[in-house]
């Protein structure tokens, strides 16, 4: 792989944060930028100041959606150095959403030094108050214009750092969800595992509509049966039961969360009781009614935990832990949070050093 190019802001200097981040409003100096053409591969990278990117109408992706992203973080942590949260995990499935719809794969350890490259660079917009964090949203669109419907045959990879506040900065509030059955996310074998734009585009409507009727986000079920509950809103959800924890299996319609996949070891190193099965929405409300629904929780990278308090199916109204926040969903916050911020000793190996100590690890 070519060498990075630096062309890198004169009058990028003392960086002032506004009080209030909220989410992807602010950006760094920089982003990465790299092509791909089918003769030379990926090329090209360079690390530049945030421009406009300018584009030909008949660009590619704008008109049949060939297109993936990620979203991953980085950490101010309490000892003053910089971290990222399981990086690869979130670069191999950058990789995987790019196979299935026919993008070019990258090399996944060019990227990650990449990423600590640009995070090195732009180090001084990293928040530092309790919860803040750096968002990586590293994205990549077919780029040639041409308005027939086939696989691009150019590309280009960007990468964007966007410093942004705590997800609960006014408390660990559970959210009130509406189970969604006029509309579906994703469908099995189709691109519901994919992290592309598509399937945000198939989820707007059924969330404006939750909106309107005070609820936060809804709960999609699968989109054949329209039987098994699959994600929350854009989290992958648990139910705690009375003897197990339970989460969706990834049958396929499911986005594969890295944060799942991190509550998932954490509860088997606590010794909890973990599956991983279908649920149906039936079996959900059943165990309700026997008040063998101890809570709900989604996981994310935005908010690592949510706490669901009421859940509306149909004409049956559900409430979990008097509408207050689920014990087990607090503690796995404050475990996930305190690996993130240096507090707990990463026993899994999740945390991927950028700075330590003030020096850039390479
Ligand atoms: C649809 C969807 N499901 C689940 C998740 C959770 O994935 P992760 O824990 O990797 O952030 C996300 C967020 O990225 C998402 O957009």
């Amino acid at each position: 792989m070519e060498k990075i190019r630096y062309e890198l802001k004169e009058t990028a200097g003392k960086v002032t944060l506004p009080d209030s981040l909220g989410f992807g409003q602010v950006f760094t100096d920089h982003l990465f930028e790299m092509d791909y053409d089918s003769k030379k591969g990926w090329h090209n990278p360079v690390i530049k100041p945030v421009q406009n990117i300018s584009m030909h109408p008949a660009t590619m992706f704008i008109h049949y959606g060939q297109s993936i992203f990620e979203g991953m973080k980085a950490f101010r942590n309490d000892d003053g150095d910089i971290v990222m949260f399981r990086p690869e995990e979130h670069i191999a499935r950058l990789n995987r959403s790019a196979k299935r719809i026919c993008i070019p794969e990258v090399d996944e350890q060019f990227l990650l030094n990449v990423l600590k490259e640009i995070i090195t660079i732009d180090k001084d917009w990293i928040p530092a108050k309790e919860g803040e964090s750096l968002y990586i949203r590293p994205f990549i669109y077919g780029s040639d214009s041409f308005l027939g419907v086939k696989v691009a045959s150019e590309y280009k990879l960007i990468i964007l750092l966007s410093p942004v506040g705590a997800y609960y900065s006014e408390g660990f509030k559970p959210v009130k969800i509406q189970v969604q059955d006029d509309y579906v996310r994703a469908v099995r074998k189709g691109l519901g595992e994919c992290k592309c734009p598509a399937n945000y585009a198939a989820s707007l409507l059924a969330a404006e509509e939750a909106r309107k009727k005070g609820f936060s986000q809804v709960l999609w079920l699968d989109a054949v049966e329209l039987k098994y509950i699959e994600e929350v809103g854009t989290m992958n959800i648990f139910i705690r039961f009375k003897d197990e924890v339970a989460t969706p299996e990834l049958t396929g319609g499911i986005l594969p969360g890295i944060t799942r996949k991190s509550v998932i070891q954490i509860l088997k190193d606590m010794g909890e009781k973990i599956s991983e099965r279908l649920i149906s929405i039936d079996e959900v409300v059943n165990e309700y009614k026997k008040g063998n629904v101890l809570e709900i929780f989604g996981t994310g990278t935005a908010a690592i935990i949510s706490s669901v308090g009421w859940l509306k199916y149909k004409d049956m109204e559900m409430v979990f832990n008097n509408g207050q926040p689920g014990e087990l969903a607090v503690k796995l916050f404050d475990e996930i949070t305190s690996i993130q911020y240096g507090r707990k000793e990463d026993t899994n190996n999740w945390i991927t050093y950028v700075i330590k100590q003030g020096v850039e690890v390479l």
